[in-house]
């Protein structure tokens, strides 16, 4: 007798309570990656590295208009302002440019985008980790800190080649 007892309808009152609660929840969290796939890209900045993101742009572009954009060949250029400015695409299985130089000290933009499926493109020991998602272009703004070679790894799994999905990126002085 010496625990309380709870009426049914309480009972069914914090039960609604909850249920409501889990359901504003359960909606949040849906409008959150809605939010972020319209947005464009899903940057995670995880990660150590000597170097600062600076920004994530948005962009679209359909794969089948590729040919016709910067994209159509890949690689790092430079604008007649001086700013610099990284083009890769991502493919089933591969980065291309496979091999992608650049200055390190300088601020570089990198634009990404897929030919087909969803890939990602994260540079070891640094905290550049974008998805590349078909039909949009991620874009982020980086300097490199320091020189040497990084791989450059497809970290969502796109089919059978996945895992040989590396490409590389070496960082001059
Ligand atoms: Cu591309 Cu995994």
């Amino acid at each position: 007798p010496s625990v309380p007892r709870l009426e049914h309808h309480t009972l069914e009152r914090i039960e609604t309570v909850w249920l409501g609660l889990a359901t504003v929840i359960a909606l949040l969290l849906f409008t959150s990656v809605l939010a972020s796939f319209l947005s464009g890209t899903i940057p995670s900045l995880s990660g150590e590295g000597g170097h600062q993101l600076t920004g994530v742009a948005k962009g679209r572009l359909d794969p089948k208009d590729i040919a016709s954009t910067p994209f159509a060949t890949p690689g790092l250029r430079e604008n007649p302002d001086g700013t610099l400015e990284a083009f890769v695409v991502a493919k089933a299985f591969a980065f291309d440019p496979p091999v992608l130089r650049v200055p390190a000290g300088r601020p570089i933009t990198f634009h990404i985008t897929s030919a087909d499926v969803m890939h990602g493109y994260q540079v070891e020991g640094t905290n550049i980790n974008v998805n590349v998602i078909p039909g949009q272009v991620a874009s982020f703004t980086t300097t490199f800190r320091y020189t040497g070679t990084r791989s450059a790894v497809c970290n969502e799994y796109c089919g059978t080649g996945h895992h040989n999905m590396i490409g590389r990126v070496i960082i001059e002085a």
